[in-house]
């Protein structure tokens, strides 16, 4: 357990707001179906709450799995290494894989895990993510759909942290450091 010392300052995207954007993700992924199953990928932790509102929505034939991809370790900046703490327990090339992601920022993260599953063989890769913050992008990586493009803020709720507190907001907010 860490010590929060910052606050939540307003919400920035509603409950209602990212609920009236899931059908989009949903869509997209049930256009990728070809007779081959999709693979959701949802990288842990901050995603679990939109792939669980999006694959509730899928309606083609679909598997989950997981990986954990750590770089923030409790900062609000990233440290600039990605450690992969859990893979994938399917094998890819079976599968068009789609990405569930919560936050693209520097691009560090999803770039290291795009690598590493596209070497796999995939039928196809696609990455949706919820929110991106295009300012911030240290690495070039680009997501076939982005629900929300915010600011430089350092956001909270709906599945994302700050020191592992704030998962359980149903709205995104900015958080900010105390001074
Ligand atoms: P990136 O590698 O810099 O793109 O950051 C990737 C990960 O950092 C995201 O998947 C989030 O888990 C976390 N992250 C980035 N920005 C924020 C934020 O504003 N709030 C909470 N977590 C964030
Ligand atoms: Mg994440």
């Amino acid at each position: 357990m860490s010590e929060i010392n910052g606050t939540i300052q307003r919400v920035l995207i509603t409950q209602e707001q990212i609920q009236e954007k899931i059908p989009t993700a949903a869509k997209l992924i049930n256009s990728l179906y070809d007779g081959t199953p999709i693979l959701l990928v949802s990288i842990l932790k901050g995603a679990f709450v939109f792939l669980a509102d999006v694959l509730r929505q899928v309606t083609v034939p679909c598997e989950v799995d997981f990986m954990e991809a750590k770089s923030y370790f409790n900062h609000t900046r990233s440290s600039g290494t990605v450690a992969l703490t859990k893979d994938l327990s399917h094998d890819v090339k079976h599968y068009h894989v789609v990405i569930i992601e919560d936050i693209i920022d520097s691009g560090r993260t999803l770039k290291e895990v795009a690598h590493l599953i596209q070497a796999r063989q995939p039928k196809s890769f696609t990455i949706i993510t919820l929110l991106d913050k295009p300012s911030r992008r240290v690495v070039e990586l680009n997501a076939d759909l982005s629900l929300f493009t915010i600011p430089d803020y350092f956001v909270v709720g709906y599945g994302l942290d700050y020191a592992e507190r704030y998962r359980n907001l149903p709205y995104i907010a900015e958080f900010q450091l105390n001074s």
